[in-house]
């Protein structure tokens, strides 16, 4: 079964209450929720305080930290309603398998990422302590990207590091996403799939939502 999770980022910022219950009619399973830091990534996005507002929809929240020290944060999000909470990889340093935990001592699903040039190698040790690995299929820091064909290489290589693990976590993609690189997407063991502009720009988000699903 495939989830799949519009991201935040692509809406229109004039109207979010309408963009999330757009998200809730497309039958979509989450909310992607970007947070940016301005130094992870160049960019600086939104915070827990927004998130307090939008987790009283009934939708999972689905947060992205791209943030340096995530473990300073954990428990704002956590206290703001996540449901999912994805760290980097390269921002959590060694402290990755303490924020891991953290995120579920916090009752939430964890997560790890790691960027396009980042080696799966680097999560071998932290396997047993995520609910969800998400792939980057582009550089983090802005939507609207063409998906990196070489990170599909990442997916199955994720994949079969966890079958040989005896795990089963959740497969994330995140970056460039529309219906033509889902399959392909799906098709390397991708099982969620996260969809900024192509979500937003679909003139039928529950069509949408329902042919990547239907992979
Ligand atoms: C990029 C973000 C993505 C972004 C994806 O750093 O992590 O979640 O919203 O946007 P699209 O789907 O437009 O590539
Ligand atoms: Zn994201």
């Amino acid at each position: 079964m495939i989830k799949v999770s519009p991201s935040l980022l692509a809406a229109d910022y004039l109207h979010f209450d309408k963009a999330v219950d757009k998200v809730i009619a497309s039958g979509a399973d989450a909310l992607h929720y970007d947070v940016m830091d301005g130094e992870f990534v160049p960019a600086i996005t939104f915070g827990e305080g927004l998130l307090d507002f939008l987790s009283k929809k009934p939708i999972a929240m689905d947060v992205h930290l791209m943030i340096v020290h995530p473990e300073k944060h954990i428990k704002a999000f956590a206290d703001a309603g996540a449901r999912y909470i994805t760290i980097h990889q390269e921002a959590a340093g060694f402290g990755m398998a303490d924020t891991l935990k953290l995120i579920r001592e916090c009752g939430c699903l964890a997560g790890v990422s790691i960027k396009p040039f980042t080696n799966v190698d680097a999560l071998t040790d932290v396997l047993d302590l995520v609910d969800l690995i998400l792939i980057m299929t582009v550089e983090p820091g802005k939507g609207g990207q063409k998906l990196i064909p070489f990170t599909l290489d990442k997916v199955r290589q994720i994949k079969s590091m966890c079958e040989q693990k005896g795990v089963s976590p959740i497969i994330e993609v995140d970056g460039g996403i529309n219906t033509q690189t889902a399959a392909s997407a799906v098709e390397a063991g991708a099982n969620m799939l996260v969809a900024g502009s192509a979500f937003f720009k679909a003139g039928d988000p529950k069509e949408f939502v329902a042919a990547l699903k239907n992979l």
